[in-house]
C-alpha cells in the first residue's frame, strides 16, 4: 500500500510516499528556517506563508523520486495536530482535496505519533512493548507502547520540552537557532567542570530504584533559568552577548547539554527496565543529539539491559517530516484507527488516542 503524506506543522513542509508504514519511496522537505534565524524563533505566521508556495513542490518531488503518479496512491494523509494552525491547515486541505479527487481514504495523523513512527521507517521488524521517548521543540514525551495505538503516557515534561530548552539556552547564550545543532557543537569544546548548573531529576528522593510514575515526568525550565542567572552574572541584565567569553559559552552548553541528557536517558532506560520493554526507542528533533544517544547506550550497558536500542535511521528522520506521518498513516488504516478527528486542531493532546 502507498500513501502520499504531508507533514505542515511548523516550519518544514514536507511530501512522501510511504509503502506499507516501512519503506520510504519519496521524500522532500522544505524548510523555512532560515527565516527564523533573523527571530532566533519561528514566528507563525512567518512559517506559516511559506506553507502553500512550498507544498505543492515538495508533492511533485516526492511523486518524481517514487517514480509513481497520483493515481497510484492508495490512500492520503495529514498531520492534523499538534502545530500551528494556520501551517496545519496548508497540509491538511491539501492532502484532503487530493483525497477527494482521487476517491481514496484520507487518514489524519498526531504530529506525536509520527514522531514514534519514525523508528518504523526500517526493514526490522519491530517488536512490542516499546518504550519511546519523544524529545522535541513542541513535545517531550515518555510513552509506553504496548501494541500499535495501544499506549500509555508514563511522563512527559511540565514546563519547557528538551528541545524548546536547547533552543531557548542557545539564545540566552548568543546562539542562533535552532539550537540543538549550535549547542552540541559548542559543547564539545566545553568543560563540564567549570560551571556549575543543576540536574533536574524531579525525584522526592535521589534512590534511583524508587522510580515511579510521577517520577518518569521532566522539567526544564529550571535549568534553563540557571544558565540565565550565570549569563547575568557574567555581563548584567543588559549586557551584551557579544561580550560573553566563549570558553564560557562552551563550557555552559557542555554543561547544559550533559545535565539535561542525562535526566532523559536515565528515566527511558530506567522506563524501560519497569516496564520489560524489548525495545527503547529516542525520537522527535533532539534524537539527532549524538550525545544523547551515547548517553543511552552506556546507560544501558552499564545495567546490563537487554533492550534494543533504536533512533531514526536517517538524521532527517528526526526533525519533522513527513516520511514518518506516512508510517502512522499505513498502520492506522491496517488497524482500522482513524482517529476521532477530521478537521485540524493545534491543541490535539495525545491523551485523546489512550483507550
Ligand atoms: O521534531 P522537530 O523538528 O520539531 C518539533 O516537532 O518540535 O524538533 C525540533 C527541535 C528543535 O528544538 C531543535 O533545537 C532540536 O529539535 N534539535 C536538536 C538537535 N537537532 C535538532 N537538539 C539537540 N541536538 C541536536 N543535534
Ligand atoms: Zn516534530
Amino acid at each position: 500500500m502507498k500513501i502520499l503524506s504531508l507533514e505542515t506543522s511548523c516550519d518544514e513542509t514536507s511530501a512522501a510516499v510511504v509503502e506499507n508504514g516501512k519503506k520510504v519511496l519519496g521524500l522532500s522537505i522544505a524548510s523555512s528556517l532560515d527565516l527564523h534565524k533573523e527571530t532566533g524563533g519561528v514566528v507563525p505566521e512567518v512559517a506559516a506563508r511559506e506553507h502553500p508556495l512550498k507544498v505543492w513542490p515538495v508533492i511533485e518531488s516526492a511523486l518524481d523520486q517514487a517514480k509513481i503518479g497520483l493515481k497510484e496512491i492508495d490512500a492520503v494523509a495529514s498531520t492534523t495536530g499538534p502545530g500551528l494552525m494556520p501551517a496545519l491547515l496548508t497540509g491538511y486541505l491539501t492532502a484532503k482535496t487530493i483525497a477527494f479527487f482521487l476517491d481514496k481514504p484520507f487518514i489524519p495523523v498526531h504530529h506525536t505519533f509520527g514522531h514514534i513512527y519514525s523508528n518504523f521507517l526500517r526493514e526490522a521488524e519491530i517488536i512490542f512493548p516499546i518504550v519511546v521517548l519523544t524529545v522535541s521543540g513542541g513535545h517531550n514525551d515518555l510513552i509506553l507502547i504496548k501494541d500499535h495505538f495501544d499506549f500509555e503516557i508514563l511522563g512527559r515534561t511540565q514546563d519547557d520540552a528538551a528541545g524548546e530548552a536547547f533552543d531557548k539556552v542557545a539564545r540566552l547564550l548568543g546562539l542562533s537557532y535552532p539550537g540543538g545543532p549550535e549547542i552540541s557543537k559548542k559543547a564539545e569544546k566545553g568543560n563540564l567542570k567549570e560551571v556549575n548548573l543543576p540536574t533536574p531529576w524531579m525525584n522526592e528522593t535521589t534512590d534511583k530504584l524508587k522510580w515511579d510514575r510521577r517520577n518518569f515526568n521532566f522539567s526544564f525550565s529550571g535549568l534553563k533559568s540557571a544558565v540565565r542567572r550565570l549569563v547575568v552574572a557574567k555581563i548584567g541584565e543588559k549586557g551584551d552577548l557579544k561580550d560573553l567569553d566563549q570558553s564560557f559559552v562552551d563550557n555552559c552548553a557542555a554543561t547544559f547539554q550533559n545535565n539535561l541528557t542525562e535526566v532523559l536517558a536515565e528515566k527511558a532506560v530506567a522506563a524501560s527496565k519497569k516496564y520489560k520493554a524489548k525495545e527503547l526507542h529516542l525520537a522527535g528533533g533532539v534524537s539527532a543529539n549524538t550525545y544523547l544517544r551515547q548517553k543511552i547506550m552506556q546507560k544501558i550497558k552499564e545495567q546490563g539491559s537487554e533492550v534494543v536500542f533504536r533512533f531514526p535511521e536517517k538524521f532527517i528522520y528526526c526533525t519533522d517530516n513527513a516520511a514518518m506521518i506516512g508510517s502512522v498513516a499505513y498502520f492506522q488504516f491496517k488497524n482500522n484507527i482513524f482517529p476521532n478527528i477530521s478537521d485540524v486542531d493545534s491543541s490535539l493532546d495525545l491523551d485523546l488516542f489512550q483507550k
